[in-house]
């Protein structure tokens, strides 16, 4: 008898931990080890080469995966071109003229098809490695990536207007957006130190610069050079102080009212973000160690597995 509860005491606790481990790890770094050894090391020369051309490139590309994350999961469906039954995503409101690095994407899946002598890895897990990549080469932290994302096979630019977060969003609509990609207060903050590399343009920085009074007053000076009351909306300005280098310069920059935008500033205004933003000004060892982290658990939103999707053999269309 008490073999017998002690078997079905055992048998529940493997049940439970089954369930657990399926719900939390589909996704598993060493995913192509045997289907493809190279990949991931494919994936890193391609990445490295078009940062060593083009700093700005590994920005491009950790923005790319952000905004596949928050559309419907991380499923590659950013990729996607127009076409009759596609309703591209590039087209949305927070990505049209302004998302990029989509030719990188391309020679990158070309590189690891040829590796791999097949077509394997799938384009959302591309843009998850190749993120982490671009974070490595501009001297942030690294991780070890999940892998096994499969593609969509539809997209929507509705959604993508829908869930990505606008510049001109209030600190509260910041926080119930991300809670709603079942990510919370800290995820936010450190992952917006993302802006600690690359650059926005004039239009997403203008109201910013000219309405708001929560800024450095010279630094906002400086910034109406470059972004005039009309017209220059392509102009760019760079995120923080040091564009090419993943350090926490974004956050002492927001302490200092240098905030590019508005949504950037709201991290830092009184509110209940501001102690972490100064944490994180003083502390890379803990942004980058949370950035990490936290990149981990975005890269995790609702990823198709199994069966689900298909592995595109171009990241641009559906097979
Ligand atoms: C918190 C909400 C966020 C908002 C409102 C936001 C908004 C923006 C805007 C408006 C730009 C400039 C785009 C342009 O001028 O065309 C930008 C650039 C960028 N964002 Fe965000 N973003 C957010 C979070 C994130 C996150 C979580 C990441 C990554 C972890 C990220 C990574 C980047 C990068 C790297 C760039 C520069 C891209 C380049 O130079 O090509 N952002 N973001």
């Amino acid at each position: 008898m008490a073999s017998y509860k002690h078997f079905s005491v055992f048998l529940y606790a493997f049940v439970f931990a089954a369930v657990v481990s399926t719900a939390y790890s589909s996704l598993s770094p060493d995913y192509y080890d045997y289907s493809c050894p190279n990949a991931l090391s494919s994936i890193r020369s391609v990445v490295e080469a078009a940062v060593q051309k083009e700093q700005r490139m590994g920005a491009s590309l950790l923005r790319l995966h952000f905004h596949d994350c928050f559309v419907n999961g991380c499923d590659g469906s950013i990729l996607l071109d127009p076409s009759p039954s596609i309703d591209s995503e590039k087209n949305a409101l927070p990505n049209f003229q302004s998302i990029r690095g989509f030719e990188v994407v391309d020679e990158i899946k070309q590189a690891v098809d040829e590796a791999c002598g097949k077509p394997v890895v799938s384009c959302a897990d591309i843009l998850a490695v190749a993120a982490r990549d671009s974070v490595v080469a501009l001297g942030g932290p690294t991780w070890e990536v999940r892998l096994g994302r499969r593609d969509s096979t539809t997209a929507s630019r509705e959604a993508a207007n829908a869930n990505i977060p606008a510049p001109f969003f209030s600190l509260s609509e910041l926080i119930s957006n991300f809670k709603s990609h079942g990510l919370n207060e800290k995820d936010l903050v450190v992952l917006s130190g993302g802006h600690t590399i690359g650059y926005a343009r004039c239009a997403t920085f203008r109201d910013h610069i000219y309405d708001d009074s929560n800024i450095n007053q010279r630094f906002g000076k400086e910034l109406k050079y470059i972004c005039p009351k009309k017209g220059g909306d392509f102009n760019l300005a760079p995120l923080d102080r040091t564009a090419a280098q993943f350090d926490s310069v974004y956050f002492s920059d927001l302490i200092h009212r240098k905030g590019i935008l508005h949504s950037d500033q709201e991290l830092f205004n009184g509110g209940s973000t501001d102690a972490l933003v100064k944490r994180y000004s003083y502390n890379s060892k803990a942004f980058h160690k949370d950035f990490a982290k936290s990149m981990i658990k975005m890269g995790n939103i609702k990823p198709l597995t199994g069966s689900k999707g298909e592995v595109r053999l171009n990241c641009r269309t559906v097979n």
